[in-house]
């Protein structure tokens, strides 16, 4: 195992035959291994520090109907709502004042927040806070919107890809939504100079090791400045209520395998990788990420933008979720720093 994790190092890649050694006979001294050299490429690229991002969830409306996904439109029983641009901003300025100078603006798919709107918002955010970087998570558009909105001043983009595998998208999607299309998104986003985001989800339903290599071979093609990825977790009013929550131990191990395939890139420990267990996140850190994503979303509606039953941090204003990731941080011997935290291209990188 060791000799394949070396070659993983080295190469940033691996065949389809050897990464299935690799994730099917994983061991806890693999994964020990591996995550003391995924610290060791981490910190080469980014030294000890942790970057924040404020999470904005400014609309739980959505178009879509994904089957693992809480606030998908058939789920009468969300409790909707939406942000104004005012209610958004002053979420940043409250960020900005604890540190962040990153802001998420995530929402379901919702045909409310037209292109015009959009860009407005990200004009204002970036005009009141011009040394902050706004990243939008709003879903699969056309070219010429992506356009607007980078025009408008977006610096970064996130839109998981969830699955690699054709087949095992549909199970996980309707009919009208394609791999295909997101993929399609991914690419014009990288074109239109974002730093982009996949990512995937960690044991969600007919989930197979084939796809999760599907995964990690599409982040090798795409080579994005971000990937987030963080177990499964069922949503009560959903098709998926009964089906059993990714692992751990898994989420882990491919945080470690992502951080040797791409050094440089900004990888989340997730909400729901801390969902599924009280220290999570810090594991996550300790196995190669470098980023967290607190809340900054009012109080109010934080238990409205439900994806996944139990999720964290729900009823905890902004302030006490920055002490307490301080903290959390702190016990890892890593820090949690204010900064914009952009890309950095691996030095090693020719
Ligand atoms: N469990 C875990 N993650 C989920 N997401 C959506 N629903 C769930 C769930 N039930 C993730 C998707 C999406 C991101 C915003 O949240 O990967 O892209
Ligand atoms: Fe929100 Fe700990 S991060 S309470």
């Amino acid at each position: 195992m060791k000799a394949l994790i070396d070659k993983l190092r080295r190469d940033r890649v691996l065949s389809r035959e050897k990464f299935r050694a690799l994730l099917e006979n994983r061991d806890e001294d693999a994964a020990s291994y591996l995550f003391a050299r995924a610290r060791e490429v981490r910190e080469g690229v980014y030294g000890k520090d942790v970057y924040m991002r404020g999470l904005i969830e400014f609309t739980n409306y959505c178009k879509n109907d994904c089957y693992y996904c809480g606030i998908r439109r058939s789920n009468d029983g969300a409790e909707r709502y939406r942000l104004t641009e005012a209610q958004i901003l002053d979420c940043c300025d409250k960020g900005y004042a604890l540190g962040f100078r990153t802001f998420v603006l995530q929402g379901g798919e919702d045909p409310y927040y037209t292109d015009a709107r959009m860009c407005a918002i990200v004009r204002a955010v970036k005009e009141k806070h011009p040394d902050c970087a706004v990243t939008l998570s709003i879903g699969e558009k056309s070219y010429e919107t992506y356009k607007a909105f980078r025009e408008a001043g977006a610096d970064r983009y996130l839109l998981r890809h969830e699955t690699a595998n054709d087949g095992h998208y549909k199970r996980l999607h309707p009919p009208e939504l394609s791999l295909s299309n997101r993929k399609r998104c991914l690419y014009d986003l990288k074109a239109l100079g974002y730093q982009v985001g996949c990512g995937f989800m960690v044991g969600s339903p007919y989930q197979m090791i084939g796809d999760i290599i599907d995964d990690l071979l599409f982040c090798r093609e795409l080579d994005p400045e971000m990937v987030g990825i963080g177990p499964f977790i069922p949503h009560h009013d959903t098709p998926f209520r009964g089906e059993a929550a990714g692992t751990m131990e898994l989420t882990l191990f491919l945080l470690g395998v992502l951080r040797l395939m791409l050094p440089g890139v900004l990888l989340p420990a997730t909400t729901a990788l801390g969902t599924i267990h009280p220290l999570g996140r810090e594991k996550g850190l300790l196995a190669g990420a470098n980023v967290v994503m607190p809340n900054l979303s009012p109080t109010g509606v934080r238990k409205k933008y439900l994806l996944y039953d139990n999720k964290i941090c729900t009823g905890d204003e902004a302030a006490e979720c920055v002490q307490c990731l301080k903290r959390r941080i702190d016990s890892t011997g890593y820090t949690l720093v204010t900064a914009r935290g952009d890309y950095k291209k691996d030095p090693e990188k020719l």
